[in-house]
């Protein structure tokens, strides 16, 4: 294949180059086009075919259902790596030694403390806020309790605004839940490792020891890991571009968190809990929900499947699945709305629409039950795919800053009024 793409506009041809990725994904660089042209963009929406940058973070190929971070694959490290372990890779690039994956934690930790005026902030807010909305602001209030985490001129400032983030937020995330429970605020202890660290300070009751169940950690480990990250999609490309503008990590992994909490994307998960259970109340006709999912007149649609860029399977669907089996079946859950999802699954995998529109389970479709059976109340369930993002968006601002990538500032077509003069109030 030739290394050039011609492009013709009127009389005019102009050449740019071809970018070839390491897995042989072949991109356009415009890069000189407006300027050679005299002023003519590309225009996009939804970026179904544009590429904001190059990354090295992680790759997928959403026709063959392949998802690998820093090339090892998500099935791999599901299986075989702790969370942290997969934070670390994606934040650094390479799996830690146990030397460094220690010294990673024991930084966390030095970190983990947030300033206890923090607490007013949590106590200010309604019983009933989203949890989405008081956690994007907590992250956001960071900023003001830790202003040199604000300009990044080092590898080290990063460094330190990297632990302080990892060591904060899982405490902003458990306070999240315990004001929703009504819960008093605590840490939990510098003993545990991360995960389960997480699960004392969302569970425990004040007046009982709390045990970690390993099937349950098992599972968390395994959820965050799957939600670590996923390249390009909106809350990643939310924080690359707020942090293009140099805005600090915290504002921009609080931007991500907000970009998140919309249903089309991480907050899929809450609205397929409540999609099931509302399939459920209504005496689990799930034909009737696969129909008003067709109809192009009702704006319902089936939550939890489609994907943008998975048009095969969804590699971390398929990962769920056995293990919303395996954890109900150990926790001896019965979950009405467990049958409910795999009907409506196997309805889908042999509906024409579904087939022909290429709609399959997403990575959201099985995460809530899980969640539900672990404890979890359906309005965190978005938080929770925040807490496994997190490394996620942490590698893609680090790798954007390193790369000194401009300010990310799309270009548009104007569609408005032409120029028209200014009309007097009393005149119109
Ligand atoms: N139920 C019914 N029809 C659907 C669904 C669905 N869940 N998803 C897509 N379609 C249909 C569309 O109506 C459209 O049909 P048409 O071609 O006849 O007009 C066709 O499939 C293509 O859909 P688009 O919306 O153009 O696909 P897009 O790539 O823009 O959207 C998205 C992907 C947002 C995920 C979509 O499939 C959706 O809304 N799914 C439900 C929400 C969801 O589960 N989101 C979580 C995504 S995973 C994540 O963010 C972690």
């Amino acid at each position: 294949m030739s290394d050039i793409a011609k492009l013709q506009i009127g009389e005019n041809t102009y050449e740019f180059p071809l970018i070839q990725g390491t897995e042989n994904e072949t991109a356009i660089d415009i890069k000189t086009l407006r300027a050679v042209s005299n002023g003519v963009v590309t225009i996009d929406p939804g970026f179904k075919n544009t590429g904001s940058c190059q990354s090295a973070i992680t790759f997928l190929d959403g026709e063959k259902g392949i998802l690998r971070y820093r090339g090892y694959s998500i099935e791999e490290l599901a299986e075989k790596a702790d969370f942290l372990e997969v934070a670390y890779l994606l934040i650094f690039g390479d799996l830690p030694t146990k030397a460094q994956l220690d010294k990673f934690y024991n930084d966390i930790l030095d970190n983990a403390i947030v300033d206890d005026d923090i607490k007013k902030i949590i106590d200010a807010f309604p019983k009933n806020a989203h949890p989405m909305g008081v956690l994007s602001s907590l992250t956001s209030s960071l900023t003001a309790f830790n202003p040199s985490s604000v300009n990044v001129d080092s590898e080290e400032d990063m460094y330190n605004a990297i632990v302080k983030i990892m060591g904060k937020f899982p405490v902003l995330v458990a306070w999240t839940m315990r004001k929703l429970n009504g819960l008093p605020l605590h840490y939990g202890s510098r003993k545990l490792g991360y995960v389960e660290n997480v699960m004392k300070m969302m569970f425990e009751k004040p007046n009982e020891e709390y045990d970690i169940n390993p099937i349950v950690k098992n599972a968390l480990d395994k959820l965050l890991i799957l939600h670590a990250d996923h390249e390009q999609n909106c809350s990643t490309s939310t924080v690359r571009i707020v942090g293009s503008s140099h805005a600090g990590l915290f504002a921009s992994i609080s931007a991500g968190i907000s970009a998140l909490w919309g249903p089309l994307h991480g907050g899929a998960n809450q609205a397929v809990l409540e999609m099931l259970e509302a399939i459920k109340k209504d005496g689990g006709d799930t034909k009737k929900y696969m129909g008003k999912a067709k109809d192009k007149e009702d704006p319902f649609r089936l939550m939890g499947f489609g994907h943008r860029v998975y048009k095969n399977f969804d590699p971390r669907a398929k990962i769920i699945k056995v293990a919303a089996d395996e954890v109900l079946g150990d926790l001896g859950v019965q979950d009405p709305v467990l049958d409910i999802a795999k009907g409506l699954e196997q309805e889908a995998l042999n509906d024409a629409y579904f087939v022909d529109r290429k709609l399959y389970p997403n990575v959201d479709f099985y995460s809530g039950i899980i969640y539900r059976a672990m404890g979890i109340p359906v309005e965190m369930f978005t938080v929770m795919f925040a807490l496994g993002r997190l490394p996620g968006w942490i590698a893609q601002w680090k790798e954007m800053r390193l790369r000194k990538e401009p300010i990310g500032r799309p270009r548009q077509i104007y569609s408005g009024e032409n120029y028209r003069p200014f009309v007097p109030l009393d005149k119109r």
